[in-house]
């Protein structure tokens, strides 16, 4: 049976009516629009879902909606400031580390949760960042040099 929910996500509260099985995914693409969390694999095997929860990378596909109350939620619309792109949306822009694009939030928002707590890692660091997140497109090399130049920046 539906309920009601209160999620607070990118700094807003949200209020949605959910049933116990829905998943974070499902609640932000299908109750609030919020299509730049992709699904793919729906099975946590793929990363593309990838969210932060209190500034922790997880997939949202292998997370029921209930179970983020309480928590601070953060989806790729989240990530910019003051009209500005998180130098890390910045950095793959200008690296071309985007080609289909379907990685790319879960991409991005994996780095950054790695990021914060490896602020210059190395490259083999970065690929171990990244190691649940798939890209079928790129050969990763450039999604790798855009992490490191987002990191140089700082
Ligand atoms: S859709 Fe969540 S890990 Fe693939
Ligand atoms: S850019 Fe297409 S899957 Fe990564």
């Amino acid at each position: 049976m539906k309920q009601v929910i209160q999620l607070n996500i990118n700094g807003e509260p949200h209020e949605v009516m959910a049933e116990p099985h829905d998943t974070l995914l499902g609640v932000l693409r299908e109750d609030l629009g919020l299509m730049g969390t992709k699904q793919g694999c729906d099975t946590g095997g793929c990363g593309c879902c990838t969210v932060l929860l209190d500034g922790q990378a997880v997939y949202s596909c292998m997370l029921f909606a209930m179970a983020a109350q309480g928590r601070k939620i953060t989806t790729i619309e989240g990530l910019k400031s003051n009209g500005k792109l998180d130098p890390l949306q910045e950095a793959f822009i200008q690296t071309g580390a985007v080609q289909c694009g379907y990685c790319t939030c879960g991409m991005i928002l994996a780095a950054k949760s790695f990021l914060s707590e490896s602020p210059s890692p190395s490259d083999e660091q970065i690929r171990g960042g990244i190691a649940g997140n798939l890209c079928r497109c790129t050969g990763y090399q450039k999604i790798v040099d855009a992490i490191r130049m987002a990191a140089t920046r700082g």
